[in-house]
Order: C-alpha cells, then structure tokens, then sequence
C-alpha cells in the first residue's frame, strides 16, 4: 500500500513510500481507508513538537482520523462486520491514517452517520472527541450557560459551536469578520472580530471559555470567567494536574507544574478551573456524535478536499493557520 512517511523529526515533508498492509490482531479491524482529514497535529508531529506528551518510534506513518470500510475483522471482533462504513481516530501510538489501510483497535471506531459521505466523516473524528470532550466531559455545560469558543471557523471551532449550541449553551467566537456568516450560520450568538476587538474587555461572566490558541489569549481568558467556572485548553500548557492523571513520570510531572506556574497561580486568584486536554480516541463517544449528526444536531464544515498525491499542499494549507473548518484527503472514495 502507499503511506505518507516520515523517518525523523523535522523531516521537510512526508514522502510516499510503499509499505506493507498492516497485521490484524484479535481486537481490529482492517479498515481500507477512503478519506482523512488534516489536523495541526500533524505538522506538530513532523517538528518534533509534541515530544514531550508522545514520542514515536521511526520510521512513522501520519494522519490522525479516517473514514472508511471494513475489509477484514480480527478473530474476537463481534461488533462490527466487514463492509460495514466506519469512522474513528486511532489511539496515539497507531496512528498512520494519510495510508490506504490501516489495522485499528475496534474501541477506536464507530459507525459512519448515515447522512454523511465518506469525505465529511472524515471531518469529524478528532475535532468532534476534541469538542465533546471539552464541552461535555469537562465543562460539563448545561443549557443556558455562557462559553467562549475561540477560533470559531477553525476545524474545532465550527463544529464546537454547534455542540455547545446542541447542549443549549450561549455561545460567543472569535474568528475574522470575513468568516462571520460562517459561524452565524452555525450558531454563534456573539462574535467577536479578534483583529479589532479585545474579547476580554468585550465579555464578562462567563461559565466557561474553550482555549484553542493558549499563549496571553489563554491567561486573559482567566479575566471573563466566573468564580467557579472552567477554561479548558487544548493549546495552552499542560500542568502538573494533567501530568499526574496522564501518569507521566515524575520529572515531567515537576516540569509541567514550573511550567505553567503562571496559570496555576491565575486558577488560585480567580477560583476557576483550568485543565489542559490532550483528547483520547474513543468510539463510544463517537457513536454519541454520529447520533447528533444524524439527528443534524451538527454538520461537517470542509474548507478543501485534496487529493492524496496533494497532501504536502494540503499539510502547508493547514499550517497558515486560518483554514475555514477541515481539510480533507481524498484516498479512495470518490465522495
Ligand atoms: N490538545 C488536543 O487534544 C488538541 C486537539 C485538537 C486540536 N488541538 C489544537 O487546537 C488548535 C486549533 O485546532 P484547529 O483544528 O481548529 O486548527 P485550524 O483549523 O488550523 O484553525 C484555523 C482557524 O483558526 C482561526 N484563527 C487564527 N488565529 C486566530 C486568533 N488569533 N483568534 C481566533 N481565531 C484564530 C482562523 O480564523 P481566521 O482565518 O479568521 O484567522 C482559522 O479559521 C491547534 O493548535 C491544534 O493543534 C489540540
């Protein structure tokens, strides 16, 4: 099969390189994959980036989430059957979906929605556990609370929005006034125009703020929350809390707290809570997204669909930074 693969950090570019096709043990499927989509984490993964939380083995196959049919069950797999159209985002140490098949663990994947082609699954996966898990898991918002989504036209904030909204939150964005319709259209009640408009001077009371930026965005977002209330990063510092429940040895533990001493020190001045997410493959929650789909509670937003011969232009696209919801790779589907 032909994969996109990396050898070592820093590589320019993945080269497509013809590998064999996975093995299948007894809890996978094979999958021969029709469409992935693009994540920063990709990039991320090829700088080296994410060393700390994650460090691969070489040679590496990337690409994060799929959509695709099942062409061969492992001998305890009962619930899903080959031919079946499924969806998921492999556990981290599997990843390798910019290939045309890959071998994954069965509590990776769900079901496709029915009313999606293959090309707008493959939006979903990361981006929608990303959300839920921010939104549902850790804010655990209920209706008519506030929260801030910042980045609302990126691929985690169009489809944030509509779950926040799904879970009868009232829900601000930031993105560029040239994407305002967009999130409007998915149900952004507030927007806010980052390049002329300070969101921290502009709200107050919040219950919860969605940081996808982190850096001085992530410490000011401590100024619009209530006493009580949660940001939850997914770009800002890990801190010694989620070092501990990841069970990251000790010394990374002591790193992560020094790091993010600053935001430790915000949580204690404000009384909110900040947790750093470093989301989890899970299909079972992807069952629970590919219900809300169904019931278009949410819908895909795609900026791009490239082929996969295109993927380097597909990965630079990406890294602009001000892609307009996903970027898709067309692998074997023709839709
Ligand atoms: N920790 C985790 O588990 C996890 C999971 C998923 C993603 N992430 C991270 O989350 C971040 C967002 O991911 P993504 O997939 O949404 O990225 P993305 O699709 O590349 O985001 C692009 C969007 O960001 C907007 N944007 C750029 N600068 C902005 C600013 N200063 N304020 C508000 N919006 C701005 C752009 O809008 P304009 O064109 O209008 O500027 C564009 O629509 C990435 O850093 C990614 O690595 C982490």
């Amino acid at each position: 099969m032909q994969a996109a693969v990396i050898t070592h950090y820093h590589q320019a570019e993945p080269l497509m390189t013809s590998m064999p096709i996975p093995d299948v043990q007894p809890t996978d499927v094979l999958v021969k994959i029709m469409a992935a989509s693009i994540n920063p984490i990709d990039t991320k993964t090829m700088a080296g980036g994410l060393k700390l939380l994650l460090h691969y083995p070489m040679p590496l196959v990337l690409g994060s989430d799929f959509a695709d049919e099942i062409v061969a069950v492992g001998n305890q797999v009962t619930q899903f059957k080959i031919g079946d159209a499924v969806y998921g985002r492999p556990r981290k140490q599997r990843i390798g979906t910019f290939a045309e098949y890959l071998a994954v663990n069965v509590a990776d994947i769900a079901l496709k929605p029915t009313n999606l082609s293959y090309q707008a699954a493959a939006a979903i996966p990361l981006v929608g556990l990303t959300s839920y898990q921010a939104l549902h898991d850790l804010m655990q918002l209920r209706p008519g609370q506030k929260v801030l989504i910042q980045g609302g036209s990126g691929g985690i904030g169009t489809i944030a929005i509509q779950l926040a909204k799904s879970l009868g939150a009232q829900v601000a964005t930031t993105t560029s006034l040239k994407n305002a319709a967009l999130v409007n259209s998915l149900g952004a009640d507030q927007i806010i125009d980052y390049h002329t408009e300070n969101f921290a001077t502009a709200l107050s009371d919040y219950d919860a703020v969605f940081d996808t930026r982190g850096g001085t965005t992530l410490e000011q977002a401590f100024q619009i929350v209530k006493p009580g209330g949660h940001i939850v990063s997914i770009s800002g510092l890990p801190n010694g809390r989620f070092a501990k429940a990841a069970g990251l040895p000790l010394w990374k533990q002591s790193l992560f707290k020094l790091a993010a001493h600053r935001l430790t020190r915000l949580e204690r001045q404000t009384h909110v809570t900040y947790h750093f997410l470093f989301m989890h493959p899970s299909g079972s929650e992807l069952a629970i997204l590919t219900k809300l789909i169904e019931q278009n509670k949410g819908r895909p937003i795609i900026d791009r669909v490239f082929d996969f011969k295109e993927l380097n232009q597909a990965l630079a696209y990406s890294k602009t930074g001000h892609a307009r919801g996903k970027i898709i790779i067309k692998i074997g589907a023709t839709n």
